[in-house]
């Protein structure tokens, strides 16, 4: 069954990034001891930029809430400037009041990278994000859930594409340097959340986000899964946006 998404579309990048820290401060200020699923890239930047604004204003305060991120590069620990553990300490966990324990990211250079996964699938289903942010790969992929990724798919250790290489090069010094592996949260796992906020932005996205949007949900698409999701939030910009029909 496919459900209904709510679509905005919003001029700029900073419109959306405030927009979804509003939705953000709503749900979670609701909740006793929230969880927020977090994710990396360059798309969530601005709304993290937004977070630190907010708070360093006398806004909301972290101190009760719990993150749960969505992947890490396999074989780089939290000291490595590419590790999404180091992205968001930088990013966002050093700048506000969150206790550091309460945040969690897969750890890339377990020693049974197996165990790790299953742990922490195991964190995801026993604690499953009020909220979690997602933003999407040109060619669908969420977390690291690639083109042709189970739908039951859990967290585990996931092969990147060329395309995804290619893509996040752009952070490393060299194409040889990213990392080929990554532990992904599945797509099972991801749609545990109570309730998710996509964020697309820029050309890069458009076919992507037309392809979720428009077809009918199927592996090759993973992002195509929200369609069944009960409570997704898409966030667009006119870029991202371009190629979805008017009468849709
Ligand atoms: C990475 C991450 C995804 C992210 C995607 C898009 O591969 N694993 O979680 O959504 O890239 O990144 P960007 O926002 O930089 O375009």
């Amino acid at each position: 069954m496919r459900n209904i998404m709510k679509v905005y579309l919003l001029e700029s990048p900073g419109r959306i990034a405030r927009a979804v820290l509003e939705q953000i401060k709503e749900t979670l200020s609701e909740i006793e001891n929230p969880v927020l699923g977090l994710a990396t890239g360059s798309t969530p930047l601005r709304l993290y930029g937004e977070m630190i604004r907010d708070y360093n204003n006398g806004g909301f305060s972290y101190k009760k809430v719990r993150t749960i991120n969505l992947d890490e590069y396999v074989g780089l620990d939290g000291s490595h400037p590419q590790s999404y553990r180091y992205f968001m300490n930088e990013n966002l966990f050093d700048h506000i009041d969150i206790k550091k324990e309460n945040t969690f990211v897969p750890n890339g250079v377990a020693k049974d990278l197996d165990a790790e996964c299953q742990r922490y699938s195991k964190l995801v289903s026993d604690n499953p994000p009020d909220i979690q942010i997602l933003g999407i790969g040109s060619n669908g992929h969420i977390a690291f859930n690639e083109p042709g990724s189970s739908f039951d798919s859990t967290t585990r250790v996931v092969d990147l594409t060329e395309n995804t290489i290619k893509d996040n090069s752009r952070f490393f010094d060299s194409i040889d340097e990213v990392p080929k592996q990554a532990i992904s949260m599945g797509i099972k796992d991801i749609m545990k959340a109570k309730s998710i906020i996509l964020i697309a932005t820029g050309t890069s996205k458009a076919k992507a986000l037309r392809r979720m949007l428009t077809e009918h949900y199927a592996e090759d698409s993973p992002a195509s899964v929200l369609q069944m999701h009960k409570n997704v939030t898409i966030y667009a910009d006119e870029s991202a946006a371009h190629l979805i029909p008017e009468a849709f």
